[in-house]
């Protein structure tokens, strides 16, 4: 492979134009091509973001030999489909959260990826991103002790439309798969899997998908809580809090360029803030084509072990609320 990567886009919706920039963006990535069901929405995509390649299916672009690796930023419920398409013609994958719908699904999906040696990689960016990395060293490093508690939100107020995904079961909608997942990646990255009790509580609105929920994690010495939702205005901050002392993410906490640390006396020791690059979706590719330059078929940063770990923690939740997974 040369010191370039060719991105190939897999839909255009919304997340596909942040991240077409962040390709631009990024040393060593190249937007070759994009595909959409629609051919001119493919082509204005591509002319959009100057892709060399744009094509009206999602066959053409997983055929093309000059892609090296695909972003798949389709609704939930498309991603089994669309990855293995991909895994058919041999290409890497980056997919977008929630990988997939549950389990059964993914646990398809990392053994194909496993027989075919092919990078796969779910496109959870926080896992990626400077401030995430400094809380990880902090907390490997004993600054804040033992972990007792760890706090995190994510709301998202957004108003019922019966055609956005986020209101369609059929599409993968509800607040789980698409922003609870940030949290409980969170939380288990610092705290584990292993788990003592996991106990929730979710509303269902309009459209019939989880809109609100809590979640509490019960571990052996620690606990963990969060929220998600459609109708919560909330700042999205995340602490964790150790025995000796805390760490603490500014609002929006999954992308913020911002973290501190404070003893237990609550007194600042210390600020990273390290601005984006471009949107923050940059690290994420740069990790991919790290992975694939070094002939890694999975990023140590977001294993897919622990992928599987969080969709097996969203499949007792979804079960837990009456979906059929
Ligand atoms: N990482 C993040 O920060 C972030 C943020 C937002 C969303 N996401 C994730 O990215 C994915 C897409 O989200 P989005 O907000 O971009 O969604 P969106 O705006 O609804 O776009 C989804 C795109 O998927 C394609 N598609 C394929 N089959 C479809 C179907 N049956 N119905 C509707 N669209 C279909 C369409 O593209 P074509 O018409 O071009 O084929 C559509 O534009 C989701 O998995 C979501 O969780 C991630």
């Amino acid at each position: 492979m040369s010191n370039t990567t060719n991105w190939g886009i897999m839909a255009t919706g919304k997340i596909a134009h942040t991240f077409a920039k962040a390709v631009n963006a990024a040393e060593g990535a190249n937007l070759y091509a994009c595909a959409s069901r629609d051919g001119a929405k493919a082509a204005e995509f591509g002319k959009l973001y100057g892709a060399e390649k744009s094509y009206g299916s999602y066959d053409e672009l997983a055929a093309d030999p000059n892609v090296d690796i695909v972003y798949v930023a389709s609704p939930m419920s498309c991603h089994y489909e669309n990855v293995k398409l991909c895994f058919e013609h041999g290409k890497n994958v980056l997919c977008e959260k929630s990988i997939t719908m549950n389990s059964a699904q993914l646990d398809e999906l990392v053994k194909i990826a496993k027989e075919k040696n092919l990078f796969f990689m779910e496109a959870m960016w926080t896992k990626c991103l400077p401030t995430f990395l400094k809380a990880k060293e902090w907390v490997r490093s004993g600054r804040i002790g033992e972990i007792k508690a760890i706090r995190a939100d994510f709301s998202n107020p957004v108003d019922f439309d019966p055609t956005d995904r986020l209101f369609r079961p059929e599409l993968g909608g509800g607040a789980l798969l698409d922003l609870a997942v940030y949290p409980i990646t969170f939380i288990t990255a610092f705290l584990g899997y292993d788990t003592v009790e996991i106990s929730s509580s979710a509303n269902f609105g309009n459209g019939g998908v989880d809109t609100d929920e809590a979640v509490i994690f019960k571990y052996e010495n620690a606990f963990a809580s969060m929220t998600a939702g459609f109708n919560m205005e909330n700042e999205n901050r995340a602490v964790i809090v150790g025995t000796e002392g805390r760490i603490a993410f500014d609002p929006w906490f999954f992308c913020t360029d911002t973290v501190r640390l404070f003893d237990k006396t609550n007194k600042l020791l210390e600020e990273s803030k390290t601005p984006h690059l471009c949107n923050g979706y940059e690290y994420e590719i740069i990790e991919a084509q790290r992975c694939l330059g070094a002939g890694l078929t999975e990023s140590p940063l977001n294993p897919l072990s622990d992928t599987a770990s969080v969709m097996k923690i969203m499949d007792g939740l979804r079960k837990d609320w009456g979906y059929s997974i």
